[in-house]
């Protein structure tokens, strides 16, 4: 497996206009409404990247904390939060309920769920919501191709997650009031092919496993094909939960 590190390196500087998803300013919205931080809060933002979430936090609550493993990705986080920690989400380096809110948007697929979510809740205070967000398949019907796309777009990803799998371990954590929200955002296979850091066969392979998909893939994720593009309806669950 890739290393995340190696992964992010290579995708820093085209990291901003990687995907759709990225700058979509109604999910971030989304994020930032689910967190309930009011302007004292303390929040933190796990796997920050180049800041897109934090900065959304930023100015509206007391403090935004982003936690990273990414040098080179931090270089575009400036501006975005009041500090940036460089340490793994599965040991962070924060006192016990030390954060109202602790966000984190696409960084869960490449961490030891065993570890990160006991960290999550171990920092959040006592009342504190989490709200997390990352890409799913929709079902059985598409989790094998989508989890072998996945495969190829990120080979630092460790994670291939289910639409409950994320709310599922935030029960068994100890959280409450847990719940999915469901956002659908459209993606162009050539915009998010080119992050810099998928090789060309890979490329290949990703582009021969749409034109192979079955018609209920298709179906789900309103495949299109268009342009010398291809379409993409991708799911994304927000598990949110107080603990
Ligand atoms: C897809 S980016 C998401 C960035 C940002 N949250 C966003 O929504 O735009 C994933 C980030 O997770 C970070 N990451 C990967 N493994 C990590 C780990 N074990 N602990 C903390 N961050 C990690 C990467 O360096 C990268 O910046």
């Amino acid at each position: 497996m890739e290393r995340a590190e190696v992964h992010f390196r290579n995708r820093a500087e085209k990291y901003n206009r990687s995907s759709n998803w990225v700058t979509d300013e109604r999910l971030i919205r989304r994020i930032f409404e689910l967190a309930g931080a009011g302007p004292d809060a303390h929040v933190l933002d796990v796997s920050t990247g180049t800041g897109l979430i934090a900065k959304e936090f930023y100015g509206k609550v007391k403090k935004v904390t982003g936690l990273d493993i990414s040098p080179e990705m931090a270089r575009y986080a400036e501006g975005c939060m009041d500090e940036i920690v460089f340490a793994p989400s599965e040991e962070m380096p924060f006192a016990d309920g030390s954060f109202d809110a602790v966000v984190c948007r696409q960084g869960l697929q490449f961490a030891d769920l065993d570890r990160a979510i006991p960290e999550i809740h171990r920092v959040l205070k006592p009342g504190g919501t989490a709200v997390l967000c990352h890409l799913t398949a929709y079902n059985d019907a598409d989790r094998e191709l989508t989890f072998a796309i996945q495969k190829l777009r990120n080979p630092a990803r460790r994670n291939y997650l289910m639409p409950a799998d994320i709310s599922g371990r935030l029960r068994r954590q100890g959280f409450r009031e847990v719940e999915d929200i469901e956002y659908v955002t459209d993606e162009s296979v050539n915009q998010w092919i080119d992050n810099g850091a998928i090789p060309l066969e890979n490329m290949d392979g990703i582009r021969a496993l749409y034109r192979s998909a079955n018609e209920e893939f298709r179906r789900l994720h309103n495949v299109r094909f268009t342009d010398g593009d291809i379409l993409d309806a991708m799911l994304f669950v927000i598990a949110r939960a107080v603990k």
